[in-house]
């Protein structure tokens, strides 16, 4: 469903299938990264797993998406006080991830990227995961672990439609 700014809110099937691929790295305590945060939906059900004492972070180029927290909020049923301590969305290119708070033990990206981005494999944390879509017509959902001794391992979950992970500029040019 369109959202604006040639964005969509990603299906709520998709969102529940990259919380259960996520789900042992978004344990009370840990740290999240949601790439492509846009309504913040996702980010929100992170901030609610990993509870007080963990941290859940959105990144988003595009910055009326990043004012537009109570949406999310509200949708989760938290009050905007309950959450600001453990949840936040920045204004930023997420393909760079976001150095505050890494390494994180889950990272989603809610854009599909031609490759996965190195800077974001190198924000994860040994023992972390990363789900993101890869491809530019044909995509699929993949998903990378990060092992204890720094090496990398991928495997591809099915086939998914998802907006380009692009710049700002490139996202905006037919708006
Ligand atoms: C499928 S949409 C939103 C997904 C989100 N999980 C949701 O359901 O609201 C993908 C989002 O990625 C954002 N995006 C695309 N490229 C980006 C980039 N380089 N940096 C940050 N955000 C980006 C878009 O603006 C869009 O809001």
């Amino acid at each position: 469903m369109a959202i604006g700014y040639n964005a969509t809110i990603s299906a709520p099937r998709m969102h529940a299938m990259c919380l259960q691929l996520l789900e042992e790295n978004l344990k009370p305590g840990m740290h999240a990264l949601d790439v492509g945060s846009g309504t913040g939906y996702l980010t929100a059900c992170f901030a609610m797993m990993v509870g007080p004492r963990g941290r859940a972070v959105g990144v988003e180029h595009i910055p009326e998406f990043c004012f537009n927290r109570e949406y999310s909020e509200e949708c989760c049923g938290y009050t905007i006080e309950g959450l600001f301590p453990f949840y936040s969305c920045w204004r930023y290119d997420g393909r760079q991830g976001w150095p505050e708070f890494a390494p994180y033990d889950a990272i989603h990206v809610g854009a599909a990227a031609p490759e996965i981005p190195q800077p974001l494999i190198d924000r994860l944390k040994p023992g972390g995961r990363m789900v993101i879509p890869v491809g530019n017509v044909f995509q699929d959902l993949k998903v990378v672990d990060k092992n204890s001794d720094g090496s990398v391992s991928v495997r591809a979950e099915p086939s998914v439609r998802y907006v380009p992970l692009t710049s700002r500029e490139s996202q905006l040019r037919c708006y």
